[in-house]
C-alpha cells in the first residue's frame, strides 16, 4: 500500500475523516437542487465513504462511485445496503481510471484532484477523458487558493488550487462551464474550507 493510500485509509480505519459529514457536501446538494447535474450516469471518483453517492443515488442518478481506500469502499457499501441505496462501489486508484470499460455522463471528483501532485494532475486529466461520454460533465470541487492554511493537514497538504491552475490543467479537452467559489464542508471537530466548484464539459 502506497503513502497516501495508508494515509487515507488509517483515517477511515480509526477515526472519522473531517470530510465525511453522514450527508452530502452542500454545494453537491446544491447544484443538484439547481439542475446543473446531468446525469443520468455519473462516477464518482474518490468516493470515500459513499455520501455523495448515496445521496445522487436517491436522487434518481445512477451513480457507481470508486475510492483507492478499502476501508472507505467497505463502509461505502455498508451504508448503501442500510439506506437500501443502489450504488456500484469498487476500489481503484483514480490514476487507473482509464481501465474502467464504460464512460459515464457525468463524472464528479469532490476532494481528490487536490490531493495529486502536478505530473500526477495531468494523469489523472488524461485519463479522465476515457470515462465521459463526449459532451460528458466534470464537475470538481477542490480546496481553493483562497482557503489560507488548510485546516485537516498541516503544512498546506493538500496544495491549494487557484482558478488559473484549474484552466490550466484543464485546457485541452475541456470546456470550463463556470467556477465558483464554495465551500468543502468538515464534520464539527474541523473548519470548513474555501472550494472551487467548478463545472465543465468534455469536448472531445
Ligand atoms: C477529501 S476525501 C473526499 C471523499 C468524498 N469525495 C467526500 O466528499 O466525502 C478524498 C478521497 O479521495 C480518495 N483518494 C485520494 N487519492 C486517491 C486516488 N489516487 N485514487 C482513489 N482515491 C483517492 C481518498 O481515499 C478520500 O476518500
Amino acid at each position: 500500500m502506497r503513502f497516501k493510500n495508508l494515509f487515507f485509509d488509517l483515517w477511515y480505519r480509526f477515526g472519522k475523516p473531517p470530510w465525511s459529514i453522514d450527508q452530502a457536501q452542500p454545494d453537491l446538494i446544491a447544484a443538484v437542487e439547481k439542475g446543473e447535474v446531468r446525469g443520468p450516469t455519473v462516477l464518482d471518483v474518490g468516493c470515500g465513504d459513499g455520501n455523495n453517492a448515496i445521496y445522487l443515488a436517491g436522487r434518481g442518478f445512477n451513480v457507481t462511485g470508486f475510492d483507492f481506500s478499502a476501508k472507505a469502499i467497505s463502509i461505502a457499501k455498508q451504508k448503501a445496503s442500510e439506506e437500501k441505496a443502489d450504488v456500484t462501489f469498487f476500489t481503484l486508484d483514480a490514476l487507473k481510471i482509464g481501465d474502467i470499460d464504460k464512460r459515464f455522463d457525468t463524472v464528479i471528483d469532490f476532494g481528490l484532484f487536490h490531493n495529486l501532485s502536478g505530473d500526477k494532475r495531468k494523469q489523472y486529466v488524461r485519463a479522465l477523458s476515457n470515462v465521459c461520454v463526449r459532451k460528458g460533465q466534470f464537475l470538481m470541487l477542490c480546496v481553493a487558493d483562497q482557503a489560507g492554511e488548510y485546516p485537516v493537514y498541516p503544512n498546506r497538504y493538500p496544495p491549494t488550487t487557484s482558478q488559473d491552475d484549474i484552466r490550466a490543467y484543464f485546457s485541452e479537452g475541456w470546456k470550463i462551464e463556470w467556477i465558483r467559489l464554495g465551500v468543502a464542508k468538515s464534520s464539527e471537530k474541523f473548519d470548513d474550507y474555501s472550494a472551487w466548484l467548478t463545472s465543465m464539459t468534455f469536448t472531445k
